[in-house]
């Protein structure tokens, strides 16, 4: 097969006389492929964050270190990127290459990096936010329930194309959807890794899963949190993004005396797990493989308008590789 996709096939035993099976390869190489796609598009939020005043001005509404936090994310996805791929070579597996589909344009605003060529396009997004339902419910979807959306944000920029007015609502908009797409990000980051802990053999590989998937999960407990902080503003549509619940004094409503959906509502609200016979209990949703795994989050990334733009082969790679990965069984 051409191209880097040539991954059905065992690892070579070429290091140290250890070889990853098939399934724990196929594993490793789509969550490479997404880390890299994490990385590119955390990569021109980076860029604007620091280097564009008005989008930096909007972030600062959410929080003061909005720019620090989103520094961090990006050098935490270069890493989690170059550690999976160096992993793979050191296993004598092939490590995932997706620089021949880095085609995209970018940002035509002051800090851009304007020429170069980008995988991922943050100027038509459709951002799921039924996350912020879903973690203050005690639904699961892996038991089919669903989400409504918490603000419906459809075909909308998350980056400035041009420079715009520091304090305008256009940019403050943008500022908004960047705030709720770094959640909406990580934490289909956060149930991805979670789909394949089941599904790897080597305890090696479970570690790396295991560890890689904890920060993930950190990443969108903080970007939960600085999402319910974003400030009201008026959209095209005439109404306001976002109209978050706030926690009053006088909705007291569940354990904490709080209403579930208030915006400090931040920590996984115990929800139905394994089986609703069992307590209710704070986890990670989705975890199943249909709702979590590698075919949704390819599926899920695609319908967000994140590739828009990009080529024929380049979905066909991304979805045989997320085939290859949701296949992997656990072997003894
Ligand atoms: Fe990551
Ligand atoms: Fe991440």
């Amino acid at each position: 097969m051409a191209g880097w996709l040539g991954s059905r096939v065992t690892a070579n035993a070429d290091h140290r006389g250890e070889s990853l099976r098939q399934g724990d390869v196929a594993i490793l190489r789509f969550l490479a492929a997404a880390e890299i796609l994490e990385t590119d598009l955390w990569q021109q939020y980076n860029e604007l964050a620091l280097g564009n005043a008005a989008f930096q001005q909007a972030l600062f509404a959410l929080d003061g270190d909005m720019p620090t936090y989103v520094n961090q994310n990006t050098r935490d996805e270069i890493s989690h990127a170059q550690f999976l791929n160096a992993y793979l070579a050191s296993k004598g597996a092939r490590p995932v290459n997706l620089e021949r589909f880095r085609t995209l344009p970018s940002s035509q605003a002051t800090g851009a990096n304007k020429n170069a060529k980008r995988l991922t396009n943050l100027m038509n997004l459709t951002v799921d936010t039924s996350w912020y339902t879903r973690y203050r419910s005690t639904g699961n979807p892996d038991f089919g329930d669903t989400f409504p959306q918490i603000v419906n944000l459809v075909n909308v920029p998350a980056i400035p194309n041009s420079d715009l007015a520091l304090g305008g609502d256009q940019i403050q908009v943008i500022g908004n959807t960047a705030g709720f797409h770094f959640a909406t990000i990580e934490q289909g980051g956060s149930s991805l890794y979670d789909s394949f802990l089941p599904k790897a053999t080597s305890v090696e590989v479970i570690r790396i899963v295991a560890a890689i998937g904890g920060t993930e999960i950190q990443h969108f407990e903080v970007w939960q949190d600085k999402a319910g902080n974003a400030p009201p503003v008026p959209m095209d549509t005439g109404s306001l993004f976002p109209a978050l619940p706030h926690a009053t004094e006088q909705t007291p409503n569940g354990i904490d005396g709080a209403d579930p959906i208030d915006t400090n509502q931040i920590m996984a609200r115990p929800c139905k797990f394994i089986s609703p016979n069992l307590p209710l209990c704070s986890v990670i949703r989705p975890t199943s493989t249909a709702n979590a795994g590698a075919m949704a989050a390819a599926t899920g990334l695609t319908n967000s308008g994140l590739f828009k733009g990009q080529s024929k082969e380049f979905f066909a790679a991304l979805f045989e590789l997320a085939e290859e990965a949701d296949e992997a069984q656990r072997g003894f």
